[in-house]
């Protein structure tokens, strides 16, 4: 088993052994892949909402699962609120308002 494997397979466990507080995403291939965005030559204001969105949209599934989406502005308009929506989500409106403009601009900076 290489490395790659090893790490998709401690992740896919801890994913099963977490399943039990009814949050945690199942895993997902986007899972491993990058895990940060580069936000080195970004503005101000979205470098702040960044670390909104690097804090809240980790709590059912890795920051990868949206990372690696690559969906564009209208996509996240949809899935940002079918994820707040979710019991226990821990993401308010003013929030997601955040978020939501953080990734808007990242779409389309990299042309989703
Ligand atoms: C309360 C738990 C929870 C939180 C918080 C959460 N998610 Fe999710 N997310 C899920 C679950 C469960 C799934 C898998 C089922 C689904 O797609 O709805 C998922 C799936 C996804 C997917 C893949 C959707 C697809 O159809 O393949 C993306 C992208 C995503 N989340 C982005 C985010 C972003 C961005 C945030 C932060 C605003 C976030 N999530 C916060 C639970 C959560």
């Amino acid at each position: 088993m290489n490395a790659i494997a090893m790490t998709g397979a401690a992740a896919a466990l801890t994913g099963l052994l977490l399943a039990g507080n009814g949050d945690k995403a199942p895993p997902d291939p986007r899972d491993y892949g990058p895990d940060r965005i580069d936000i080195s030559s970004y503005p101000d204001e979205q470098r702040k909402e960044y670390v909104v969105y690097s804090a809240k949209c980790v709590k059912c599934h890795p920051l990868a699962r949206s990372v690696n989406a690559h969906y564009d502005a209208r996509d996240w308009k949809r899935y940002l609120k079918r994820m707040i929506r979710r019991p226990n989500s821990g993401i308010n409106e003013e929030q997601a308002a955040q978020i939501y403009d953080f990734l808007k601009f990242h779409a389309d900076k990299m042309g989703y």
